[in-house]
């Protein structure tokens, strides 16, 4: 019996598909680095069809690999032997809302722009954002604890997350925190499949908290000399209002943003580096006044000030819009973070490897660096096969991790481990960690039916 068949003993025909173009669609996150293989992409509608087609996988030995919006950028997602990739694009309903709790109650489908616009018709907010929000699903939001630019202020996506249903490694169906905000009553199994990777089970429903919308907003972007200027400038607006978001890129990631869209520079001359800062526009005075202490020091060049949405939105895009501008470049990300008082030494360290090991490589610098997080990007020069690429950069990697690991920093700060960063999982967790981390895996799926090879090396 094909795969296909096997399949609909969960599934109504119509909902099982095997076109080869169907499979590398639905094979496939935003990784593009990987040979795709699935065998079958299915549609399940409702939690009991998931739990029927996980018990079924028990039975017959299938694998599975969860698909959301596949924006992710660690291979969490892709399906390379032979899986049955399991999209959650026909589960995209917003099931409910309670005004008194402020919650609301998605199906793991629901797009993030969608759920950001329900709270808005609601008079609320989902303050979670990130460049990809126009097609990420809240299932892969939630499964890899997604950040983004607004976490300095609001959170990660674990910090929005009152009740989940999962359906466990083995067909089980649990119901997690039920919206509570006081919960003692033991192991909050819910935090656990917050960033596990469709390793122990799928997230199918959730309970998603909103808050109240915020005040008008402004953006200013600055020019900076020096990277290491970002870590002053930082705490000098810190001291004076609150942040929504601090953001930065190197003139480089510009560049590609503005070679691949229609955008204006910031400012008249190009900097080195650029710091992007959102605050409430009645903190207006008080940025003003950081920004002149800022240029009077030396650590800003220049700057300007959104004076409109429009212009707020144009400045955001220059952030926004570099993974798409990269993207054809095919970059080797690395995703990585320190706690905030090691940041200036880890860029040190970054630099010496950046200098060392790639000096004839183009490296892209940007990040959510209020968080501890650089996203340091290589990128492929034309010519160069994908494959000797990735080599390379994978040999060179450790070096790096090695330096993170010393700080107590993290080789993945919110892409996820996936398959890209699996195999390096050592630098940020100890062998007692992941030893039970690979005993929870087996007590949750005890057949290894749920996106095996991803996030743990399995023995
Ligand atoms: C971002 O910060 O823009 C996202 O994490 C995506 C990326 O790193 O490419
Ligand atoms: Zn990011």
């Amino acid at each position: 019996m094909s795969v296909a068949d096997t399949l609909t003993e969960a599934l109504p025909p119509d909902r099982v598909r095997t076109e080869p173009d169907d499979l590398a669609t639905w094979g496939t996150d935003w990784t593009r680095s990987y040979q795709v293989a699935p065998s079958a992409v299915v549609f399940p509608e409702s939690v009991e069809e998931v739990a029927a087609l996980t018990r079924l996988a028990n039975d017959r030995g299938l694998a599975l690999v969860p698909s959301g919006g596949r924006t992710g950028l660690s291979g969490g997602a892709v399906a390379t032997s032979g899986e049955v990739v399991v999209s959650f694009d026909r589960m995209h309903r917003i099931l409910g809302f309670n005004e008194a709790d402020r919650i609301v109650r998605c199906q793991a489908g629901v797009v993030t722009q969608a759920l950001q616009e329900f709270a808005q018709g609601k008079g609320l907010f989902y303050p979670v954002d990130f460049a990809s929000s126009g097609s990420s699903q809240i299932g892969g939001n939630i499964a890899t604890n997604a950040g983004g630019i607004k976490v300095i202020r609001h959170g990660l996506t674990r910090d929005w997350v009152a009740g989940l249903t999962v359906v466990t490694g083995a067909g089980q169906v649990l119901e997690l925190n039920r919206g509570l905000v006081k919960n003692a009553t033991g192991y909050d199994l819910r935090h656990l499949f917050i960033g596990s990777e469709g390793t122990l089970g799928f997230i199918v429903e959730a309970d998603l908290k909103l808050a109240e919308p915020p005040a008008p907003q402004r953006v200013m972007v600055l020019g900076l000399d020096r990277f290491a200027d970002a870590l002053r400038v930082l705490p000098c607006f810190q001291a004076r209002l609150t942040l929504s978001a601090f953001e930065f890129f190197s003139e480089l990631a510009l560049s590609k943003v503005l070679a691949h869209r229609e955008l204006q520079r910031p400012l008249a001359t190009p900097a080195a580096f650029y710091a992007l800062l959102e605050f409430d526009a009645d903190a207006e005075d008080a940025a003003l006044a950081a920004f002149e202490e800022a240029l009077a020091e030396g650590w800003a060049s220049d700057g300007v000030m959104s004076q409109s949405d429009a212009q707020a939105a144009a400045l955001w895009a220059l952030r926004e819009g570099i993974t798409e501008g990269i993207a054809p470049q095919v970059p080797y990300k690395n995703d990585i973070s320190v706690r905030i008082s090691e940041v200036p030494g880890f860029l040190d360290d970054v630099n010496d490897i950046v200098s060392a090991h790639y000096p004839d490589l183009e490296v892209c610098w940007f990040g959510h660096i209020g968080d501890g997080n650089l996203h340091l990007n290589i990128l492929k020069p034309k010519g160069l096969p994908i494959e000797d690429f990735y080599q390379r950069c994978h040999t060179i990697s450790p070096k790096l991790f090695a330096l993170i690991g010393a700080r107590g920093g993290s080789i993945s700060a919110e892409h996820g481990v996936g398959l890209l960063k699996r195999d390096f999982l050592h630098f940020s967790r100890s062998e007692e960690e992941l030893a039970l981390m690979r005993s929870l895996k087996r007590t949750f799926d005890p057949n290894g039916v749920m996106n095996p090879g991803k996030l743990l090396a399995m023995p």
